[in-house]
């Protein structure tokens, strides 16, 4: 075989090579470490370390998760100290926590309580009886401490949002919604 020719067929095996066909053979690794041929259970396969055979393991009893540990009863809760519904916010709210209320409040609550929290959102429209109109005399007179617990754990036809809105977002959201209740309600001394 002449040079032109060795180079022409190495050419052909190499483009052979890279057709991009599926393969069922394990993939080949260069650099095969202890970490990746670690032998381990899937997530719900049968375990054979413990006694009841589960792989995925309860949370051990008086255990917090990292960043879970909820002491601070006025931000996790709303509640102050006698156990009442806490007024005002267990942080300064900022321009930056209104912006942040606004934006969570449209993705989170206009689909029920509409835009300006009137409770003519889309869900209610198409029949979901019972959406709060959130101006209502009595729901402005609650304090920001029960408005964030009804967010947090919902309230009565109203479902929670504890899984879904992080626990500032969700005083973010109280925050907004003080504002749109002050906009629907302002009085003539409000623009001085
Ligand atoms: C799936 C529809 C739905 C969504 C989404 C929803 N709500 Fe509601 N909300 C309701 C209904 C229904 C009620 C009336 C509950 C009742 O009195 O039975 C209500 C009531 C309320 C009340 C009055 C609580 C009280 O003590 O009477 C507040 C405040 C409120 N919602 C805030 C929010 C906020 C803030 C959000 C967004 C995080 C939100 N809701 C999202 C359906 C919804």
């Amino acid at each position: 075989m002449n040079e032109v020719n060795r180079r022409l067929a190495l050419l052909a095996v190499f483009a052979c090579a890279c057709q991009g066909q599926r393969s069922d053979e394990p993939p080949v690794h260069l650099i095969r470490g202890p970490m990746f041929s670690q032998a381990r259970f899937g997530a719900q396969a049968e375990s054979s370390l413990f006694p009841d055979k589960r792989t995925m393991r309860p949370v051990p009893a008086n255990t917090v998760a990292q960043g879970s540990l909820k002491d601070d009863d006025f931000l996790s809760r709303g509640k102050a100290a006698d156990g009442s519904f806490a007024k005002g916010f267990p942080f300064e709210v900022t321009m930056e926590t209104m912006k942040r209320g606004e934006e969570r409040y449209d993705i989170y609550c206009t689909p029920c309580h509409g835009p300006t929290g009137a409770g003519d959102g889309m869900v209610a429209k198409r029949g979901f009886a019972g959406v709060a109109n959130l101006h209502d005399e009595r729901i402005r007179g609650l304090a920001e401490g029960e408005l964030f617990n009804a967010v947090t754990n919902g309230v009565r036809l109203m479902p929670g949002y504890a899984l879904q809105i992080a626990e500032k977002d969700r005083w973010a959201i109280v925050a907004y919604l003080r504002a749109l209740q002050r906009s629907q309600n302002a009085k003539p001394t409000d623009s001085k």
